[in-house]
């Protein structure tokens, strides 16, 4: 970590701009980019992250959205960390793993699991495992990159199954 400061805050509706360019040049394509602003308009934006630097802009941001179990009724069945994204002049600063923890901690307050998609090598340091331990399964055939964090205790009431993303991410 270096002595660089950030301030972590919830994301504001006037954030969304800083925010798409922010993950035009975090990620290779446009397609995070596109899928983020649509689950916005889509209402599948449950709760949302920016770590801005000390002129205010926006360096990092993180999003949880709702993840549905193919059999479990209507209600979301966990929260999903989808993105998250590091203004590349800021990476490897531990901006990522605030976020991380800021969203993880937002998620303690309305769910028992959250699951992400990505680097287990990055996201083993917060808790989460491969979800393929429970039996969940994605829709994007992604093997152990697909991790979760169950936060239930011993009984484990998300049965095994299919876990799905909403439907701006369903690419
Ligand atoms: C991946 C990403 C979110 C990490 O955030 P960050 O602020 O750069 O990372 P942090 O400073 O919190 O953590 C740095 C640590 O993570 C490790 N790390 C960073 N990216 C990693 C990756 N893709 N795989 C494994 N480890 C990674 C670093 O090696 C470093 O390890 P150390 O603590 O042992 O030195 C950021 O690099 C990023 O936005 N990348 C592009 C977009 C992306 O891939 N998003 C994730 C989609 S799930």
């Amino acid at each position: 970590m270096s002595g660089y400061c950030v301030c972590i805050r919830p994301a504001q509706p006037q954030d969304a701009g800083e925010i798409e360019e922010l993950l035009l040049s975090a990620f290779p394509t446009e397609e995070e980019a596109r899928c983020h602003a649509t689950a916005r308009r889509s209402g599948h934006v449950v709760s949302e992250f920016v770590a801005t630097n000390i002129q205010g802009a926006i360096v990092g941001m993180v999003a949880l959205g709702p993840v549905w179990h193919e059999r479990v009724g209507p209600e979301a069945a966990a929260l999903g960390i989808v993105p998250l994204a590091i203004d590349p002049s800021w990476q490897s600063q531990g901006v990522g793993t605030a976020l991380v923890w800021s969203a993880l901690n937002y998620a303690r307050t309305e769910t028992d699991l959250v699951v992400v998609l990505g680097e287990p090598g990055y996201y083993a340091r917060f808790g989460f495992q491969p979800a393929c331990h429970w039996q969940w399964e994605n829709q994007y055939q992604a093997g152990d990159a697909f991790q979760a964090i169950w936060r239930g205790g011993e009984e484990v009431t998300v049965p095994p199954g299919l876990l799905v993303y909403a439907p701006a991410w369903r690419v």
